[in-house]
């Protein structure tokens, strides 16, 4: 029975330590934009305002002030600031005019300068698993109160009693204002887990692996990409070996994203079969025609199989999954395959195999960001090996197709593997972020993207 349960126990503790695959760090910059915006889209004003003038059951009114209004609610300014371990601590400075009948009869007004304050913890959502800030401690500390009344008619001691009682009905018309504002900072997360299609083939979502972490600097969001075919099995990323880290220079304030190399690996195994290609057309790129004349300058044995030129037929199959390498500037898509070359005949007649190579080579990956996607371009890199597997036109010394072969690669099969990698690899959304302007650079297994916002 114990056993059964070590068994069962030992088998979730290891499922739940997924490394990260990627990495978000969230700067001041990305958090004061979306703040603002949220305090601009939730309409914070109107809302205060609303808030004001509402009656609620147990929030006394202010005493001795009827037909009480709040007007001319001043931009509020917002300070942020990170508290590590907890989340961000926020201080809405604003002012506003309160007015009212006042109990000596006349119109009375009240001009509040006033800063709001509460901690925001960021946690992660129960039933979603999304990154969300929920606020603690909403404080409301009055910078200054003056009324339109001449200070002898607002005695000491009233004006005591008007402190006392605006720090009471204050917080219960400010936070929840501030409430409000986070409602729509956590919805910009509700896409994160969401899957996102990689062509036709699969999808990618990105999963937190643990509650985000905060320091004095940054938050800190460790995500596990999930990345699954279509018919629904789930490409496991290889072990990296190394946990996955950013580098230290990064300029303070600023957010980016880290995508693991063993990621990236497993985003392309969706498109392995894709990675399989026949080459057909006798006109390829910038190389002349390719016939069994071509070949018979390497060849000799298919000169005489061949006296009249066929056009070449190529297929070239991808029988490892691809993987991606990278260290800092230079990023390398390594495939292994085979390449075999057929002789075209007469049509409805089945191609001739001339020969069957074990290839592997390296591609070269650029990386850039379209419609907050990562793009890769790819040129030949290396030729890394060359094998003859089977051949029916004689044992031929393979190092003389090298360079042939090289030319091919490049102007026959790139070509294609770049237009297939078009489909772009989805980047995980959230805060709105806009990939766009992002900065791609190579760093020790993985790609960094130093996020610029607009
Ligand atoms: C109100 O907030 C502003 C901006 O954060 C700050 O400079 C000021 O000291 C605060 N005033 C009080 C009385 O806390
Ligand atoms: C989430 O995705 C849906 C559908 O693509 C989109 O309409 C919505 O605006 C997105 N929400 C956020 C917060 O980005």
């Amino acid at each position: 029975m114990l056993r059964i349960l070590c068994l069962a126990l030992c088998g979730l503790l290891t499922r739940t330590r997924a490394d990260p695959g990627a990495l978000l760090r969230l700067g001041m910059d990305i958090m004061n934009r979306e703040v603002q915006s949220a305090m601009d889209e939730s309409h914070i004003l109107e809302k205060m305002a609303a808030e004001a003038g509402k009656k609620r059951p147990g929030v006394k009114p202010i005493k001795g002030i009827t037909n009480l209004k709040v007007k001319d609610v001043q931009l509020p300014v917002i300070t942020l600031s990170f508290i590590p371990g907890v989340g961000i601590f926020q201080c809405v400075s604003t002012g506003m005019t309160i007015t009212g009948k006042s109990f000596m009869g006349g119109n009375m007004e009240i001009i509040v300068v006033l800063n709001i304050t509460a901690t925001n913890r960021l946690l992660q959502d129960k039933e979603t698993g999304l990154p969300t800030f929920k606020s603690e401690g909403c404080e409301v500390i009055l910078v200054s109160v003056k009324t339109n009344l001449p200070s002898n008619m607002l005695p000491k001691v009233v004006n005591k009693f008007l402190y006392s009682t605006l720090h009471k009905v204050l917080p219960g018309l400010m936070c929840p204002a501030i409430d409000a504002v986070l409602v729509y900072v956590n919805r910009k997360w509700a896409n994160l887990s969401a899957p996102m299609p990689v062509g036709q083939v699969g999808t990618v979502k990105y999963v937190l692996t643990s509650i985000p972490t905060t320091t004095a600097s940054y938050i800190q969001v460790d995500l596990n990409p999930v990345v699954q075919q279509q018919e629904g099995n789930t490409i496991e990323p290889a072990d990296a070996g190394e946990p996955l880290e950013f580098p230290e220079d990064y300029a303070k304030g600023s957010s980016q994203l880290l995508l693991s190399a063993a990621f990236l690996t497993a985003e392309l195994a969706l498109l392995q079969k894709s990675f399989d290609v026949n080459v057909q057309d006798m006109v390829i790129g910038k190389l002349p025609s390719q016939t069994t004349e071509t070949l018979a300058a390497f060849i000799p044995e298919v000169a005489e199989a061949y006296p009249k030129p066929k056009p070449l037929v190529a297929q070239i199959r991808i029988n490892k999954p691809p993987t991606v390498t990278a260290k800092t500037g230079k990023s390398l898509l390594h495939l292994h395959g085979t390449l075999q070359m057929f002789a075209a005949r007469r049509r409805g007649r089945a191609p001739v195999s001339l020969f069957l190579l074990e290839i592997h080579f390296n591609l070269r990956i650029q990386y850039s960001v379209r419609e907050d996607r990562l793009q890769m371009a790819t040129s030949l890199d290396r030729l890394l090996s060359l094998s003859r597997a089977s051949s029916s036109v004689g044992t031929f010394n393979v190092k003389e197709l090298t360079g042939f072969i090289k030319g091919y690669l490049q102007e026959a099969y790139i070509p294609v593997i770049n237009d297939v990698l078009q489909v772009g690899l989805p980047l995980p959304g959230f805060l709105d972020m806009n990939y766009n302007l992002a900065e791609v650079d190579i760093t020790e297994n993985a790609l960094l993207l130093d996020l610029k916002l607009d």
